[in-house]
């Protein structure tokens, strides 16, 4: 029963949000992935965190459906690269670890996103390189 959803057992809205916020300050404090995030305001990191956080809440079968343009989409439109995606992926563990969630619902979350994971590009394209 809905009960039972890895939403649920994570502890529900609070935790996915806190989960979100942790996630997105490591990758802005990361000296290798902070330029993802340059110009962007108070308004636009709120909506992409709002955007994290349903995309989590879906996927842990909480109560919200994520309407947007999906993982591989977005990714592929800013330039992450699978090395980036693989540093992305530590900090979902650390911050996991960070908001204290219970080690089996830390390891099911992580699975269904690795097993979202998309197709991505190991070498950056050349534009966003010169954008450096
Ligand atoms: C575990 C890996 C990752 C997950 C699960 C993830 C998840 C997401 C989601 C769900 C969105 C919202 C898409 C939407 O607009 O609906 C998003 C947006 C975004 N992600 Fe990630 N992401 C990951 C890795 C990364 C990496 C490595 C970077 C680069 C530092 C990054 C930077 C961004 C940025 C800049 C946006 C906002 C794009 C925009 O403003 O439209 N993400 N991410």
């Amino acid at each position: 029963m809905s009960e039972n959803t890895l939403f649920n057992r994570l502890g529900g809205n609070l935790l996915i949000a806190s989960i979100a916020d942790t996630f997105l300050v490591s990758l802005r404090n990361d000296a290798s992935l902070s330029r993802f995030f340059a110009g962007y305001d108070q308004r636009r990191l709120r909506k992409v965190k709002q955007a994290l956080a349903s995309f989590l809440i879906e996927i842990t079968d909480g109560p919200q459906k994520y309407r947007g343009p999906g993982l591989k989409a977005t990714l592929e439109r800013i330039g992450v690269t699978s090395a980036d995606w693989r540093k992305a992926f530590g900090y979902l563990a650390a911050a996991l670890d960070t908001v204290a969630a219970p080690n089996s619902e830390k390891t099911e979350l992580l699975q269904r996103i690795y097993d979202r994971q998309p197709d991505l590009p190991e070498e950056e394209a050349v534009y966003n390189q010169a954008a450096n």
